[in-house]
């Protein structure tokens, strides 16, 4: 399979990298309109497009991965999908409901797929804990408590847009994952409460929050993300996802049931030795999942969705309703008060 890279910037270079390392898929171009794609382009041994609709037309890849600033996602991949090419956007989808919805309509139209680039999806430690949650070893879900703690050097927010509100910040970059996880695990986000702080950083975004959510059977979470805290707390930091972070061997994620529970990424199901009693002790032990890059099965999974028509793992309506719980987040710190997040129909 031919893929086109738009976007070559930090995790362009990733998804480039995936399809050099892949067996099964060709790079077909890396398309953007600076020096630093035209880079990346020369170093991977492929064309350079300073315009993605150049690459499309010149190229016909089978497929583009679109890793460009987030408000430049959704009017790329409406140009891809007529063109006739699948997509993975980036997460988030876009930056408002709105603007997935716009592509989810042409998506309809196009009968082509799209998927988001929420890659922890295809992870198997992710995959193992959705087996686990949905064998029922944890009963009801009762509580989470988790936390995305990172320490971004300053240089990080050199480029405008991850520091321009409504498009960067720790909230879109890295809450936009947390959300699809909890989602992934524990089910739609009904209402939430959320703080945001820019104390630290002193930018015009947030770089840290807390945020606790109600999911649709009435488990709670209380989740705390930061890119100015120095903790490895976060999946990042320990699920191995990409090279660039080294793997620190403790959980970030605790997912508590009525009869056991689960934490992430070690995998780590704790239970009772008898009864369910808080007088009676706790064993642990540990569930495996194989190492392997998630960025790796997003592109055979996107492969088996264009070529086999598999059921999308991950696509459009997952981040649209990622973007409508990120609504009400930003609704929850604008009134100081609790919010429901809106439901997003499929298509
Ligand atoms: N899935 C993940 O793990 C993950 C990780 C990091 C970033 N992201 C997402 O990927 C996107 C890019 O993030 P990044 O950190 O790589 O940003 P970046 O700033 O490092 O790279 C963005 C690149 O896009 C290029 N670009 C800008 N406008 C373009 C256009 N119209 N056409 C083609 N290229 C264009 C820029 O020149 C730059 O090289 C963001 O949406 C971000 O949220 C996802």
């Amino acid at each position: 399979m031919r893929l086109a890279v738009i976007g070559g910037g930090a995790i362009g270079a990733t998804h480039v990298q995936a399809i050099l390392e892949t067996e099964g898929f060709e790079i077909a171009g890396v398309a953007d309109p600076f020096d630093g794609g035209a880079a990346l382009a020369a170093r991977s041994g492929t064309a350079h497009y300073r315009d993605h609709r150049a690459l499309l037309e010149a190229e016909r890849p089978d497929g583009a991965i679109i890793a460009t600033p987030n408000e430049t996602h959704v009017p790329i991949a409406l140009d891809c999908l007529a063109a006739g090419v699948p997509v993975i956007v980036e997460k988030p989808i876009g930056n408002t409901v709105a603007e997935a919805e716009t592509l989810l309509a042409a998506q309809a139209g196009s009968g082509l797929a799209v998927l988001v680039g929420h890659h922890r999806r295809h992870h198997p430690t992710l995959q193992k804990a959705k087996e686990i949650v949905d064998a029922g070893t944890l009963g009801r879900l009762v509580c989470v408590s988790a936390s995305a703690c990172m320490m971004k050097p300053d240089d990080y927010f050199a480029p405008a847009w991850r520091r321009t509100p409504g498009i960067g910040g720790t909230f879109l970059i890295n809450l936009i994952h947390e959300i699809d996880l909890l989602r992934f695990l524990c089910g739609e986000i009904v209402s939430l409460a959320a703080y945001a702080s820019s104390a630290t950083r002193g930018l015009a975004v947030e770089d840290t929050g807390a945020i606790t959510f109600e999911f649709a059977d009435g488990a709670l979470a209380s989740f705390v993300v930061s890119d100015t805290a120095a903790g490895p707390w976060s999946w990042d930091l320990t699920a191995g996802d990409s090279p660039r972070f080294a793997v620190h061997d403790v959980n970030s994620h605790r997912f508590v049931g009525t009869h056991a529970s689960v934490t992430l990424p070690r995998l780590e199901v704790w239970r009772h030795d008898g009864a369910r009693d808080w007088t009676v002790p706790m064993t642990m032990t540990r569930a495996e999942a194989p190492h392997e890059s998630p960025y790796a099965r997003q592109i055979r999974h996107f492969r088996a969705v264009v070529e086999d028509g598999a059921p999308t793992r991950v696509g459009a309506i997952e981040g649209a309703r990622n973007l409508a719980v990120m609504d009400a987040v930003w609704r929850s710190i604008e009134t100081g008060r609790r919010a429901d997040v809106a439901t997003v129909a499929a298509r």
